[in-house]
Formats: structure tokens, sequence, C-alpha cells
């Protein structure tokens, strides 16, 4: 199988991620954090190397201050639920996943005031448009680093700079670069940070963290067993134990540790610059087919490997079907969470064809699959 669905799901995962998950189940399966034993000593140093190479990859100066979650979503609403309280105002952008924007419509049922800014028609979030919007009870920007739905990189930098100079939380959902883009939490003042570890780091599924700067305060989404201070009634106050209570993924987390480990030894420069190599030959060459229409990708703005396109007049879920089931080839098709987007975009309700690469894809790969859909858009 071509599979080109990345930004869903990563596929396949490095052989050594696989290694570490099956090790762990196999040889270190007592609780993390829990036990003094040795077995739970060796599962808490795979959760500890999971948090110290992320927190490393992030430019985080505190690993403790990166607490690990399912996925991005839970890191999302922790972030959310945790800083917006009634009366406060957010400004967010419609290139939002549900993740964001389903925790957000819910807090405005309670009173929280959101804003939605919109983007230009390659993708892109104007810095300016979200100053425009800051009042004076705003507590929170809360924006995605990259579309799920056009890979397009939003100016992150000038963004944190206006949040800064006016005084307002920064949280960036980083499902769609952490992985596949450089992230520098302290340089960049990012207050908090969302990730998944199985999109582009190549880890597990139930793997994800939320960064939190030391002088971010949010109240806990959840509270309860931590392993830490069990004599107290209320959460203990030290990080990661604020943010985590139950048990973690143990095996997921060995997994994202080894997925981190082959992330820097491979280096992000080289995963990236396979990938660009791929997705502009990508880009290029379904432009060239008549018919089809790619969404955003303008010259000179950066992009995750990820590329939405529909071929004229035709549903993209039929699009995806014959591609699946003639060609063996996997892509997603439809809104891919992100409604506001479409609507942005002009291609609400029916969505695009997604086709999104990783480092494991190949040029064969994408030459390969631009003759399915030459052939689809003759056929259809
Ligand atoms: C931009 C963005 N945010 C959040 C999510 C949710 O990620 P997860 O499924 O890991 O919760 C996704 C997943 O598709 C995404 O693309």
């Amino acid at each position: 199988m071509i599979y080109f669905d990345n930004a869903a799901s990563s596929w396949p995962k490095p052989p050594q991620v696989i290694d570490a998950v099956r090790e762990a189940l196999e040889d270190s399966g007592a609780n993390p954090g829990r036990s003094g034993h040795r077995l739970a000593r060796k599962a808490a140093g795979h959760v500890y190397e999971a948090r110290k190479r992320l927190a490393r990859f992030i430019g985080a100066e505190k690993e403790e201050r990166v607490v690990f979650t399912a996925n991005a979503t839970e890191a999302l609403n922790t972030a959310i639920n945790g800083v917006l309280k009634q009366g406060d105002h957010v400004v967010t952008t419609v290139l939002e996943h549900n993740s964001m924007l389903r925790p957000l419509y819910l807090l405005k049922k309670k009173g929280v005031d959101v804003s939605i800014v919109s983007c230009d028609a390659s993708g892109k979030i104007r810095p300016d448009q979200i100053e425009h919007h800051i009042k004076l009870n705003t507590k929170l920007v809360a924006l995605t680093h990259a579309s799920n739905v056009t890979g397009t990189i939003q100016p992150i930098a000038a963004i944190a700079e206006i949040a800064r100079r006016r005084g307002v939380l920064l949280l960036v959902d980083a499902a769609q670069t952490a992985g596949a883009y450089p992230l520098d939490v302290s340089a960049l003042g990012i207050d908090m940070l969302a990730m998944t570890g199985h999109k582009a780091f190549s880890g597990p599924q139930g793997t994800g963290a939320l960064y939190v700067s030391p002088g971010t305060a949010l109240l806990p989404l959840k509270v309860g067993g931590t392993g830490s201070f069990s004599e107290l009634e209320q959460q203990p106050e030290g990080f990661p134990d604020y943010l985590e209570s139950g048990t973690l993924n143990g095996p997921g987390l060995a997994g994202l540790a080894a997925a981190l480990e082959f992330l820097e030894e491979t280096g992000l420069n080289e995963i990236m610059e396979h990938e660009q190599l791929l997705l502009s030959r990508l880009v290029t060459m379904l432009r060239n087919i008549e018919g089809v229409i790619v969404y955003g990708h303008q010259a000179g703005v950066s992009h995750v490997p990820v590329v939405s396109f529909n071929i004229h007049n035709c549903d993209p879920a039929e699009v995806s079907f014959a591609l699946d089931r003639i060609y063996d080839m996997a892509v997603r098709p439809g809104l891919h969470c992100a409604p506001l987007a479409h609507k942005a975009l002009a291609t609400y309700p029916q969505g695009t064809v997604r086709a999104s690469l990783s480092y494991f894809n190949t040029l064969v790969e994408v030459d390969n699959f631009i003759e399915a859909i030459e052939q689809i858009t003759h056929d259809l």
C-alpha cells in the first residue's frame, strides 16, 4: 500500500519504536512512578527518557513542564479549560481542528467570549488580524502551528511577539508540526504547546503532551492519583504530577522515547529535506493535471507535507474510495475535523482529498500516486 495519510496517524513506525513497545510490555510492564521496585523503576525510566527527549526537542528549559497526555486533544482540553473562565475572551482562527474548536464552543456556552480570525487564500493567518481582535479581557490566543488541511505553517514568532507585548497567553496546537518542523518554546515565548505522539513524531497512538511554561498558571483538567503526596486531599502542585493524574501509557511512552531517539539520530533537517522534496514534486505534478485544484501552497509560504486537492466535480470520498480500492493508496477525504477551514477555502461541505507524506515515503510513490490521479481524473 502507498500510505499518504500521515497527518491522521503516521505509518509505518520506525522498527525501534515497535521494539521499544514490545520490550516495555514484555520486560517492564509495571506502573511507572508508583512502586519502588526494579520493574517500576525501569518503566519510570522510559517515561523519563521520553520527557527528557521531548523537552529537548521543543527547547523547554525544564523537562517537568512537559506533561504527558493521551493525545493532542487531551493536551488542548487541559490548556483551554485550565486557563479560561467565564468573562474571559479568547482569539482563535478558522484553521483550527475540532479538538480546539469544540472545547472553545463548550466554554462559549459558559460565558467565554470567542473571536475567530480568518485566513487568506494561502491558508495563512495574518498576525495583525490576531492583534486587531485582542481586547481588555483577552486571556488567550489559541491557534494551530500548521493547518491540517493545507499544511500552511503559521507565523508563530510574530504572533508570540504580539501575545507577549499585549500580556496575553499563547497556546499553540503543534499536532501537525511537532516532529516535522523546528520548535523552540523558550526562544519563541510560547506559553502552552499541545503535541501528539502518533503523527510526525512516529510514535504510538495514545501518546501526547502539553508543555506549560513556568510562569503559566492553570487549573488541572483531572485530579487523582499521582503516586506522590498521597496523604494530601488536594492535587500536588509540583509538575508534572499536577497535570498527570492516573497511570500513564508506559509502553506507548517507551515507544515515543524510541521515536524521539530515531528523530535525533536521523536529524530533523534530513527528515524535512526529504519530505519537502516529495511535497514539492507532489504539488507541482498535481497542479499539472487538468481538472485538479490544489488548495493553498502559494510560493514562498512554508508547509508541512500535507496537500489538499479536489478533482473538478468529483466527490472527495469517491476519489479516496477509488484510490483505496483500485490503486491500494491511502488518503483522507472530507473535512479533516476542520470545518471552518473548508468554509474559508470554499470547499465546505464536501471537503477535499488530503495526501500527507512522511519520511518513509518515496519519489516513486509520488509518481505512482500522480499516475493514479491522472487515471481517476480521466475515468470519473
Ligand atoms: C491540527 C490538529 N490538532 C489536533 C489534532 C488532534 O490530534 P489527536 O488525534 O492526537 O488528539 C489533530 C489531528 O488530526 C490535528 O491535525
